[in-house]
């Protein structure tokens, strides 16, 4: 019960920062964040590809791992595609489907361990398996909640 209220506690300082901050920065961060998820996960797919040494892209995939664990707070109201003054490719789906969106990042999320432990455990055949899981994770909210 304690735990749970300073959980409580973190998640409404982290919503007050993020209120106090203005909402194009916190689109250009989350973007800027994004991009290097993408270059994390070109060189991930890089190695899966060539059947490389997986052990070399672990810490690639601890920094995806972090990147996410407070994803949700990075889309607060009024940061959508169509809001003034925001450039982004983030629909309003995500607004009007909160669950959907929420069950999106959590299907990723157990993909990423799945795939950091392949990697470190350099089977190169199970670390395949595992990026195209984890790929195919990207995919599942992007095609529901990410402008083309
Ligand atoms: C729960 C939803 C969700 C998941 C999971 C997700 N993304 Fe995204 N992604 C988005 C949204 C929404 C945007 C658009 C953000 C914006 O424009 O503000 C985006 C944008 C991006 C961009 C473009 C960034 C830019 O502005 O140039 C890249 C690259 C990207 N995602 C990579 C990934 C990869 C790789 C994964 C999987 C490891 C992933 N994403 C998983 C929702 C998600």
């Amino acid at each position: 019960m304690r735990l749970w209220l300073a959980g409580l506690a973190i998640v409404a300082t982290m919503g007050g920062a993020l209120a106090q901050t203005d909402l194009p920065r916190v689109v250009a961060e989350r973007r800027e964040g994004l991009k290097a998820v993408g270059a994390h996960f070109e060189a991930i797919g890089g190695v899966a590809r060539s059947g490389g040494d997986p052990t070399a892209v672990v810490d690639r995939i601890a920094a995806v791992q972090a990147f996410f664990v407070n994803f949700g707070a990075r889309f607060p109201e009024g940061t959508q595609q169509g809001a003034p003054g925001i450039d982004t490719k983030a629909l309003p789906a995500i607004w009007t489907d909160r669950p959907g969106f929420d069950r999106a990042l959590a299907e990723l999320m157990p993909r990423l361990v799945t795939l950091r432990e392949a990697a470190a455990s350099g089977n190169v055949a199970n670390f395949q398996a595992a990026a195209q899981q984890a790929g195919a994770g990207c995919g599942g909210c992007h095609r529901p909640y990410r402008a083309r």
